[in-house]
């Protein structure tokens, strides 16, 4: 399927007044978490929500907190820098993301995890530290993350989800 071009495709922060009744991403939980929840994670500071609007229709979304991982350490050992080991390296979490089903396989996720990424290196760590994009991901979304480069944490078992992550430290250097 062809892609839609990312300059058609527009990133805002969740407020009120958007239409969500037409979201539907096929998973009822991140379906009901955007029209119920989202706003008020967001005035609680618990997640912050970004849409993906495409010709005024939201398309997609995805909420971020923030998170801390620890590493196996061979996973510390192979990280290419620093060569001391932490107990705990601070991160942000991808803790929702959704595409609207009829928009799938577009590049829409990959647009948004992209914004997600950008975000994150391009504001969050130039002022606070955060190494790591993490996600817990559903079975179905493994290989999409593996694609975006994201590898699978040894140390931290979670009861559902994979838990993953990516190494911003490359995004980092270039900003
Ligand atoms: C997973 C999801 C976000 C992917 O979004 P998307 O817009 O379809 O992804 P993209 O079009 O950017 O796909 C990027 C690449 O990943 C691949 N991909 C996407 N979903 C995949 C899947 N479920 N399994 C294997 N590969 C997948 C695509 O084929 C594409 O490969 P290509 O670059 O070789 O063409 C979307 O399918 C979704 O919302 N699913 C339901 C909710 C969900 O699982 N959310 C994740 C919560 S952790």
């Amino acid at each position: 399927m062809d892609k839609i071009p990312t300059d058609e495709l527009d990133l805002v922060k969740l407020s009120s007044g958007f239409d969500l009744s037409a979201f539907d991403c096929n998973d009822s939980d991140l379906n009901s978490f955007l029209k119920e929840d989202a706003l008020t994670y967001q005035t609680s500071s618990l997640a912050v929500t970004y849409l993906c609007l495409y010709k005024n229709q939201v398309i997609g979304y995805f909420s971020l907190s923030s998170d801390a991982i620890r590493l196996e350490l061979e996973e510390k050992d192979n990280l290419a820098e620093p060569k001391q080991r932490l107990g705990e390296y601070p991160a942000v979490k991808i803790a929702r993301l959704g595409v609207n089903k009829s928009f799938v396989n577009q590049g829409v996720g990959t647009f948004l995890v992209k914004a997600a990424m950008g975000k994150i290196a391009g504001v969050i760590v130039k002022e606070i530290g955060c190494r790591f994009v993490t996600v817990d991901a559903y079975e179905q979304a493994i290989e999409f993350y593996k694609k975006l480069g994201f590898v699978q944490n040894l140390a931290k078992k979670r009861k559902s989800g994979l838990s993953m992550r990516f190494d911003l430290i490359d995004y980092i250097k270039l900003g």
